[in-house]
């Protein structure tokens, strides 16, 4: 090996870089630091379990499985113990509001002035062909006095108020990508080390860009706006990439350029993603990066969600086609054939 090599600096660490970003904050607690640090290592338990789940199925096939006779757990259940678990032990989340229980959770840290809105295993339907899922997070304050539980209005704040959002790909690499309101930092996942490295600091989505990620399957019930928006891409000759992991289309289009769109549909009418743990984080983040986020009509971030599992509509990504998308849309309202 060429010894020069040895005297490059090794890359920021995870936990240098929110130790460092806590540094510029004189009277922060670290609260909030050693949240993040807690889901990063609930996000490194996922990824082992993700990883190793196609050699489950393999020793499940030779019988070495469930010598106790229970069944495999599914990995968005187990994603969700893990999460909750991590961020139960760290002490800094009094509750938590998770896509995989119906109820919002009390972790019993009642002195915790954090609440988190979590999608554990994001693009389920893509867990057993190989195929890259995520883990969606946003962080608010509590507005409720601390000392006894939190409550669903804790729960129930705009996206104006998250004080960090992230998600993780599982992807060709495992990637932690945040924000708290100063930029947008990416991390890679160092396997053998156990450790996220700083690869992407300070993520700018393209102004505009080619593709444009949306599930045509249900374009016979796409609005008039929306239908006219889609034809414009294709005759600006825009590529359609659209994997059905939310985490995996929305991080191609932050780096690329790009937009996303989950429109309300026959079969969704209201939109499919949920707006706390799917729209909110990712709006943050896209917002930080330069971006911007949408119901068509409505920053998303501004939405006043009233139930902790609502859905909306999202067009989402690069600044430029979004404002075109709401366009197009604020066109068909005029021409009255608003869905
Ligand atoms: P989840 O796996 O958390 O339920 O989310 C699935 C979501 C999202 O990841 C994806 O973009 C979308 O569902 C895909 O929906 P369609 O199959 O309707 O396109
Ligand atoms: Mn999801
Ligand atoms: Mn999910």
């Amino acid at each position: 090996m060429n010894p020069d090599k040895l005297a490059l600096p090794v890359g920021t660490t995870l936990d240098r870089f929110i130790m460092r970003k806590q540094e510029d904050f004189p009277y922060a607690t670290g609260e909030l630091s050693q949240l993040l640090r807690d889901i990063a290592l609930a996000a490194k338990i996922v990824n082992r379990e993700i990883n190793r789940s196609g050699l489950i199925d393999i020793a499940g096939a030779y019988g070495i499985r469930n010598v106790q006779g229970e069944d495999q757990q599914k990995l968005d259940v187990i994603a969700n113990i893990r999460f909750i678990r991590a961020l139960r032990n760290g002490g800094e989340v009094c509750t938590i509001l998770s896509e995989e229980d119906e109820e919002i959770i009390q972790t019993g840290n009642i002195q915790g002035k954090y609440i988190v809105a979590i999608d554990p295993l994001d693009g389920s339907s893509n867990i057993d062909v190989n195929v890259s899922i995520g883990t969606i997070f946003s962080i608010y304050r509590r507005v409720s006095p601390t000392g006894r539980a939190g409550t669903s209005a804790d729960c129930l704040q705009p996206g104006t108020h998250q004080v960090a959002a992230g998600y993780v790909i599982y992807g060709t690499s495992t990637m932690l990508v945040y924000t708290t309101g100063n930029g947008v930092n990416g991390f890679t996942y160092e396997p053998s080390l156990g450790e996220f490295f700083l690869s992407h600091p300070a993520i700018q989505v393209p102004a505009s860009g080619s593709i444009y990620s949306i599930n045509e399957g249900a374009s016979d019930s796409f609005s008039a706006g929306v239908a006219a928006f889609v034809k414009q891409c294709k005759d600006a000759d825009f590529s359609a990439r659209y994997i059905g992991s939310l985490v995996a289309d929305f991080h191609r289009n932050l780096l690329k350029g790009g937009i996303y769109i989950y429109p309300a549909t026959a079969r969704s009418p209201g939109g499919k993603l949920r707006l706390m743990y799917e729209c909110n984080p990712l709006a943050f983040i896209v917002e930080q990066a330069g971006g911007k986020s949408s119901n068509g009509r409505q920053r998303t971030l501004e939405i006043e969600p009233k139930t902790c599992h609502e859905r909306c509509p999202i067009f989402i990504g690069s600044r430029e086609l979004v404002a075109q998308a709401e366009a197009f849309i604020a066109q068909e309202n005029a021409a009255g054939g608003a869905r």
